[in-house]
C-alpha cells in the first residue's frame, strides 16, 4: 500500500475513537494508542524518514492535516469531558436550601451574659449602663469607700493622669449612684459592663474583665428577697443542684455586707466543693443619703458578680486569658 493512502483509515479510526472516548481517562487511552511514543499514528511519523524525495512532499503534508484534524479533536474533547466530570452529577435542586458560610458566633462571654439579662428580666430587672472611665466620686465616694482605702490605691487602680484624676472604674458598683442619682425609687436595674484593675495576668486574673452589677430599691427589701433572687438566677444559668453559701464580709457601700459562695457539680468537676462568686449586702444608709434617698423610708440590696468567674464554671475553662486571645478554635466551640 502507497503510504499515503494509510494515512486516511488511521486517521479516521482515531478521530472515531477520540469522538467515542466518555471519560478523560478513556481519552487518554486514545491518545497513547494513536499519539504516543509508540502509537499507530506516530509510527506513520517514523516512516516518513524512508519514503523518497519525490513522496516526501506530498506525504509529509497529508501527515500535518491528519495530525491537526487529531489534535483539534482532542483537545476540544478533553475540554467537553472536563466540563462535563465537573458538573455535578444530579440536577440541581432549585428548592433545596441556599448554601452559605458559616457567618460566626457570639463570644461567649457576651453568651453567657445574655443568659444572665435574660434570667433578670424574667423577674422584672431593667439593664442599665454607665461610663468605663470615672471620677472617684461614682467609683468610690459616693460608695462611702474611705479616702485611705487600699481598692483606691494606685497600686490597684488606673488612674488617668490627668488634673482631675479621673480612672478606670473598678467595679460596675458606680453606676449603681448613677441610676439612683438620676432615678426616683423604686429602682430595679442590673449592670453588664467592663471593669479595670491593676493586676497581673495569670490563669485566674486580667487587668480587664467583667461584671453584673444588682441593684433592688423598696419599701421592706430583705435579705431574703436577695437570697432568693440570686438562687432563682443561678440555678436557670447553671443548674438546678446550685448551692449558695452566704458569708459575712465588708463593703463599704452594705451593711450587712455578704459574699456568695457557690457550690454544683460543674464546680466539683473543676476540683473544689464551693467557689467564691459574688459579693453583695444591704445597701449602706450612707450611699442613700450621698444620692438624696431618704433611708428611713427606703430600703435595698445590691450585689456584684464576675461574668468571666461564671462563664469558666458554665464551660469548664480553667485559664481566662482564653476570653482575650480570639484564637477561633476556641471560640468556635461555643
Ligand atoms: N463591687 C464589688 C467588687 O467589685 C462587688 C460588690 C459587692 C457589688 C457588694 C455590690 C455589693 O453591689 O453590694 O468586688
Amino acid at each position: 500500500m502507497a503510504f499515503t493512502d494509510q494515512i486516511d483509515p488511521i486517521k479516521d479510526a482515531a478521530l472515531q475513537a477520540l469522538q467515542a472516548a466518555d471519560s478523560l481517562a478513556g481519552l487518554d487511552d486514545v491518545r497513547v494508542q494513536y499519539l504516543g511514543t509508540n502509537g499507530q499514528f506516530t509510527g506513520l511519523l517514523k516512516q516518513m524518514g524512508s519514503l523518497s524525495k519525490e513522496e516526501r512532499p506530498a506525504a509529509g503534508k497529508a501527515v500535518n492535516q491528519a495530525k491537526i484534524a487529531l489534535t483539534e479533536t482532542l483537545n476540544r474533547r478533553r475540554e467537553e469531558l472536563e466540563l462535563a466530570e465537573a458538573a455535578p452529577k444530579h440536577a440541581t435542586d432549585f428548592t433545596a436550601p441556599g448554601r452559605r458560610r458559616p457567618l460566626g458566633k457570639k463570644h461567649p462571654l457576651s453568651q453567657v451574659t445574655e443568659a444572665i439579662v435574660r434570667s433578670f428580666r424574667k423577674i422584672g430587672f431593667a439593664v442599665a449602663d454607665g461610663p468605663e472611665i470615672e471620677t472617684e466620686h461614682y467609683c468610690f465616694d459616693a460608695l462611702n469607700t474611705p479616702a485611705d482605702h487600699p481598692a483606691r490605691d494606685t497600686q490597684d487602680t488606673f488612674f488617668l493622669n490627668t488634673n482631675e484624676r479621673p480612672l478606670l472604674r473598678t467595679h460596675t458598683s458606680s453606676v449603681q449612684i448613677r441610676v439612683m442619682e438620676k432615678t426616683p425609687p423604686p429602682v430595679r436595674i442590673i449592670v453588664p459592663g467592663r471593669v479595670y484593675r491593676r493586676d497581673t495576668a495569670d490563669a485566674t486574673h486580667n487587668p480587664t474583665f467583667h461584671q453584673i452589677e444588682g441593684l433592688y430599691v423598696d419599701k421592706n427589701v430583705t435579705v431574703g428577697d436577695l437570697k432568693g433572687t440570686v438562687e432563682f438566677v443561678f440555678k436557670e444559668l447553671l443548674g438546678k443542684e446550685v448551692k449558695l453559701r452566704f458569708r459575712p464580709h465588708y463593703f463599704s457601700y452594705t451593711e450587712p455586707s455578704l459574699e456568695i459562695d457557690f457550690s454544683s457539680p460543674l464546680v466539683r468537676k473543676m476540683g473544689k466543693e464551693w467557689l467564691e462568686i459574688a459579693g453583695c449586702g444591704m445597701v449602706h444608709p450612707r450611699v442613700f443619703e450621698n444620692v438624696g434617698y431618704d433611708p428611713e423610708q427606703w430600703s435595698g440590696w445590691a450585689f456584684g458578680f464576675g461574668i468571666e468567674r461564671i462563664a469558666m464554671i458554665r464551660y469548664g475553662i480553667n485559664d481566662i486569658r482564653l476570653f482575650y486571645e480570639n484564637d477561633k478554635r476556641f471560640l468556635e466551640q461555643f
